[in-house]
């Protein structure tokens, strides 16, 4: 049996690494991303060009991303830009492909960007056509799609709205967040199936965090409304600084996990995947893991990719 794919975007280096208290090297992030691409990762964020005053993690982005790309041509390296001297910065370094933010609420464009909903929709849709001109590949969030930590339920036509503006403009893939993690599988089923009215599945992403322990079900809400393509973060590592009550993103490990049992094939190994969560817990001093950590460490022996029939269950 031919299993169906889907694709998985590591955002651990970026998301995972953007809201840690304690400072991780350029050679931890390097060592981090090799361990993803070891275990089969091909899409990866691997850091932003951001204000350093506003994320000082992300502040080695230039001299982080070359040694990414020179190690690992054959990973699709995404860095994060929230303005056009990000892009500029990013294509200075040789980014092919990069992500935009735009926040659904007023409230959160001016925490993370310090722009208002207005000028945020007018400054994306400028990124999208400049990174056009650039010959670079975009991924442009629609974050706080569900829940606003500012303003409580994003309204769902907004959303709907702005994600057809980002994709009338070009963008090559709509990643729909979960900003807080406050989604359930009902929600995500009405909020992807009211997009997918005007947007082909294959371009869309979901991007959950895991604040309640539902990312997972999540995930297998957007598999049944035919979304292919995830972002989750190794060990479970994440949030975003200006979005209080962001808890870690989905873990990679979870989805890897649920997706392989569910008969599809994501290419990553689980067994390397644990190396890359010792590796995360051991730079950032605590415990890591998603949801199925426990029964992994115990039953994912040496095995590459992972052959449901061969579960010890
Ligand atoms: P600002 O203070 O309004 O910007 O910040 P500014 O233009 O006045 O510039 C302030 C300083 O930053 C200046 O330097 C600029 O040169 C510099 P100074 O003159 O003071 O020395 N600067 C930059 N430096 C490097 N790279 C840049 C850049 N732009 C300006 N790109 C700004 C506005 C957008 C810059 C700031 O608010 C910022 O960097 N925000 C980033 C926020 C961020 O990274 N948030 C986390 C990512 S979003 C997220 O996590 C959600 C997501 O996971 C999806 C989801 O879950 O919803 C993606
Ligand atoms: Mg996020």
């Amino acid at each position: 049996m031919i299993m169906e794919r889907i694709y998985i975007t590591d955002v651990a280096p970026r998301d995972g690494l953007q809201n840690q208290s304690v400072a991780v090297s350029t050679e931890d992030k390097f060592t981090l991303i090799s361990k993803l691409v070891e275990a089969g990762i091909e899409n990866a964020e691997v850091t932003s060009f951001v204000s350093p005053k506003a994320v000082p993690m992300m502040s080695d982005a230039a001299e982080l991303f070359p040694k990414v790309q020179g190690a690992f041509p054959q990973l699709n390296s995404f860095v994060l830009v929230p303005n056009l001297k990000g892009l500029e910065k990013a294509h200075e370094a040789g980014v092919k492909e990069v992500a935009f933010v735009l926040c659904a609420t007023e409230m959160m464009n001016q925490k993370n960007i310090n722009m208002s909903l207005a000028q945020a929709i007018e400054s994306t849709l400028q990124l999208i056509e400049e990174s056009k001109r650039l010959n670079i590949r975009s991924r442009t969030y629609i974050s706080v799609a569900f829940d606003c930590p500012y303003e409580g339920e994003t309204p769902l036509p907004r959303v709907v709205e702005l994600a057809k503006k980002v994709y009338e403009a070009g963008t090559d893939q709509i990643v729909i967040a979960d900003t807080i993690g406050s989604a359930a599988p009902a929600q995500v089923t009405e909020r992807l199936n009211a997009i997918l009215k005007y947007i082909p599945a294959e371009k869309i992403v979901i991007h959950l965090h895991d604040t309640r322990g539902m990312a997972v079900a999540n995930a297998w809400a957007a598999l049944q409304c035919g979304i292919r393509w995830f972002d989750a973060s190794v060990g479970g590592i994440g949030g975003c600084p200006f979005a209080p009550g962001a808890a870690g993103n989905m873990a990679t490990e979870d989805l890897v996990l649920m997706a392989e049992q569910s008969g599809f094939d994501t290419g990553i190994s689980l067994e390397k995947l644990l190396y890359a969560v010792d590796h995360a817990q051991q730079v950032l001093d605590k415990t890591l893991g998603g949801g199925s950590i426990k029964w992994l460490r115990q039953n994912v022996r040496a095995t590459t990719t992972l052959n449901p029939k061969t579960l010890n269950f």
